[in-house]
């Protein structure tokens, strides 16, 4: 196995990323547009993936995305990605974003999503990723989780 194949950590690779809010990430209420919470957390889930299997990614999928309270302007954004699972050339990617008002200190989560990754090599090819070091029942219990889930997945995926 050469060194970039060996298992490694979630905590190797969490990712958090913070913005303030500002005008342009809202909509026309004051309120974040999803498209710019969307591209955060894939952003995010992206730097994530990439730092696991040291190379590039791409996003083939998200699962279950929900708005689940609004972010407004001047709200302090936090995402935050961990790889929960990976498989052959793809990973389960968890990704969560948390508001914050920083005149009360409030904080709330606004999305939880998990991203399926895949790691590509120089001709767009999915290529091996390390496999991933569990440090904690937590841990082990996010990579059965993951693998159920992407057994459903792999499931309704559409013919190509
Ligand atoms: C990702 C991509 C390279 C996979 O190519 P492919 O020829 O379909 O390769 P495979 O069928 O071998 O799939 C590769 C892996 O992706 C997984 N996968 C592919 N499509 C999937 C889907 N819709 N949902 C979940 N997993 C999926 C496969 O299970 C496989 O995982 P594994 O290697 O861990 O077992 C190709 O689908 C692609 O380029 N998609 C576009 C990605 C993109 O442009 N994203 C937006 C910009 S980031």
């Amino acid at each position: 196995m050469t060194t970039e194949l060996a298992p490694r950590p979630a905590s190797a690779s969490r990712t958090l990323m913070t913005f303030l809010l500002f005008p342009e990430h809202a909509n026309a209420l004051g309120k974040a547009f999803g498209g710019q919470v969307m591209a955060w957390a894939d952003m995010c889930g992206g730097i994530c993936s990439m730092r696991h299997s040291t190379g590039a990614t791409v996003t083939v999928g998200v699962d279950d995305l929900q708005f689940e309270q609004p972010l407004l302007i001047g709200d302090v954004v936090s995402v935050e990605a961990r790889v929960n699972a990976t498989f052959r050339s793809s990973m389960e990617i968890e990704v969560v974003v948390h508001g914050e008002n920083p005149a009360t200190g409030k904080r709330w989560r606004c999305v939880e999503a998990r991203l399926t990754v895949v790691a590509i090599d120089g001709d767009g090819k999915g290529r091996l990723v390390p496999e991933l070091l569990p440090e904690s029942d937590d841990d082990r219990r996010r990579m059965t989780e993951a693998a159920a889930r992407r057994e459903e997945r792999l499931a309704k995926r559409k013919p190509r």
